[in-house]
């Protein structure tokens, strides 16, 4: 006997009336229309069964210290940095442990399996390091968390800066981090940039850099990514995260960067919700928006995935954990209003966003991990318009979170009552 069956599904490829068989946490088989004995049986009624969300990138450490120890009230990256500088003497690990399992908590509510997180490396203390890594212990029989060595402060510009990353990396975090915009010359960024992918190389890890999260046209170091992964064999192990710069580059420029990019095997994620807040801050009007070129990338082939980046944190005051917000604003930033860009906007957060994260056993495909999510939608386009309920989420065949279908009864003169 199977341990689950779910009935009546429609896939986010289109695909309806299938069935998804679930033995020892493994798809074992994708039909239409099967019907076969089950432990338990939950029938989808026609609603969307996707893979579950995926974050590829977050800020776990900081994540729910909104308005410690004040708000950010010039709403710039900058500011942000410098408040995020004045919280770090009073953190303590059982602050940021609690807060990241409270995150951990509100993100498989919404479907959400798998996040990548960056944690601040640039203290010796390497405090955020070592909370981290008990966060990950903890919420691994549930969530895939995976940890990117992050040198805020920048990994030159900040005393004992590399020697620090190199140690977190030593405890156990997972991906090679970076901030060339914010090392003190293009020069040092570049440097920096270049010896953080001779580590990753060293060490045989991926790579993950905020990169060029700047309105600088200028900022370059995408370019520099992209040569070094190429330069070291690393494609397909590097992300360049954020790269808003590449929204105010010359045209002709970007028409060399981004066949580069796809050459190299260089992913990119955007962060929509945090992109469109803090980019354009120096502008009067008009003022730009930020996100990287997430359709012309797509269209080159080269993979892009949505971040939520940050919640209730020194950078936004907002989010809710859910993947479907940020997929929604990014459709919105970047005009990707077709049928097929909608579709891709969800892409960017689930199956993009695995890639991005290298997840072994991701997808609806016989085999796969029998992690998926329920939700109180017809397809993907569906899913996004209403930030659809997540009704049911699984992970590996056990059922994680439910939450009940958002109705409302209404009651209007002169309309038959109705739920909508
Ligand atoms: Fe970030």
């Amino acid at each position: 006997m199977l341990n689950l069956l779910i009935t009546h599904a429609t896939l986010p490829d289109g695909r309806t009336n299938m069935s998804v068989a679930v033995q020892d946490g493994r798809i074992v088989e994708v039909a239409a229309g099967l019907l076969a004995p089950a432990h338990d049986t939950v029938d989808a009624a026609g609603q969307l069964l996707s893979p579950p969300f995926c974050d590829p990138h977050f800020h776990m450490d900081a994540a729910l210290s909104y308005g410690l120890p004040r708000v950010n009230q010039s709403g710039t990256l900058l500011e942000g940095i410098a408040l995020w500088g004045e919280l770090k003497p009073l953190l303590t690990e059982e602050a940021l442990v609690e807060r990241a399992l409270t995150y951990c908590d509100w993100a498989v509510a919404k479907g959400q399996l798998a996040i990548r997180s960056h944690v601040d490396t640039s203290d010796a203390s390497l405090l955020p390091v070592r909370a981290m890594l008990e966060v990950k212990k903890r919420v691994a029989p549930y969530m895939d968390l995976q940890l990117v060595a992050f040198p805020q402060d920048g990994v030159l510009r900040a005393p004992g800066g590399l020697d620090n990353l190199k140690r977190a990396l030593d405890l156990g975090v997972d991906v090679v981090g970076g901030i060339p915009h914010f090392e003190r010359t293009m020069g040092e960024g570049a440097a920096s940039v270049k010896l953080l992918c001779e580590l990753a190389a060293q060490r045989g890890l991926p790579v993950d850099m905020h990169c060029d999260e700047s309105d600088d046209p200028l900022s370059r170091h995408i370019e520099t990514l992209a040569y070094e992964t190429q330069r070291l064999g690393l494609q397909g192990r590097v992300n360049g995260s954020h790269l808003t710069s590449m929204h105010s580059m010359d045209n002709y420029y970007v028409s060399k960067l981004i066949p580069l990019m796809a050459e190299a095997g260089v992913s990119a994620v955007a962060n929509p919700l945090i992109n469109i807040t803090l980019q354009g801050r120096h502008d009067t009007y008009p003022k730009r928006r930020g996100m990287t070129r997430v359709p012309e990338l797509m269209a080159a082939g080269v993979t892009v995935a949505f971040g939520h980046d940050c919640v209730m944190d020194p950078w936004y005051s907002l989010g809710s954990g859910d993947m479907l917000e940020v997929a929604h604003m990014g459709l919105h930033v970047a005009q990707m209003t077709s049928q097929a860009g909608m579709r891709q906007c969800f892409d960017a957060v689930t199956v993009n966003a695995a890639k991005v994260m290298g997840l072994g056993g991701y997808g609806l495909a016989v085999g796969c991990d029998a992690s998926f999510v329920l939700l109180q939608a017809r397809d993907p386009v569906d899913a996004i318009r209403l930030r659809a309920t997540r009704l049911k989420v699984w992970r590996q065949g056990v059922l994680l979170s439910e939450t009940a279908p958002a109705t409302a009864r209404l009651s209007l003169p002169g309309r038959p009552a109705a739920v909508p």
